[in-house]
């Protein structure tokens, strides 16, 4: 049997995003600021609202010997996780000025949001920008990431 796996997702101008879907862009830039990113010098900055409307924000922190280094997402939601708040996540927001076009995450990190989603039972939604004013809006991790890992022992 053949199947479809359909992935929808909305690519918007920033203008008609809500108020705090602009603001979470506006915090993942900030945060990109703040990187630590010497090395590749892409600069990633990430964001959160919480239920509570509150804003977390992390950014990549790279390392000389490269792997040890980190992205923004999962700086921002290890972070989380270690704090106990994942499972309050809304909105996730993504920014990097240095992408013309919206910033995707690394499968690694899709991984990471995969698993604290299920953990958060709800669906996120995730917003995707770069310099432009192009924004890419997604409903659940799993558009992102189609068949992803789940530790369901036997
Ligand atoms: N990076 C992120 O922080 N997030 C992404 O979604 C893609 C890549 C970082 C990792 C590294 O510090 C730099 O960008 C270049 O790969």
């Amino acid at each position: 049997m053949q199947r479809l796996w359909r992935v929808t997702y909305e690519e918007l101008h920033e203008d008609t995003l809500s108020a705090p879907e602009k603001e979470l862009i506006q915090a993942a830039a900030k945060a990109a600021e703040h990187a630590y990113a010497p090395y590749s010098k892409f600069h990633v900055g990430a964001a959160v609202r919480l239920r509570d409307g509150r804003i977390y924000t992390g950014n990549n922190q790279e390392n000389a010997a490269y792997p040890s280094g980190l992205c923004a997402e999962r700086t921002l939601l290890f972070s989380l996780g270690a704090q106990s708040l994942i499972s309050s996540v809304e909105i996730l927001a993504v920014y990097s000025p240095h992408s013309l076009s919206p910033v995707m995450p690394c499968g690694a990190c899709r991984q990471v949001m995969h698993e604290y989603q299920e953990k958060s039972q709800n669906r996120w939604v995730l917003l995707f920008a770069g310099a432009s004013s192009l924004v890419y809006r997604f409903v659940g991790v799993e558009s992102l990431l189609p068949f992803a890992f789940v530790w369901r022992p036997a």
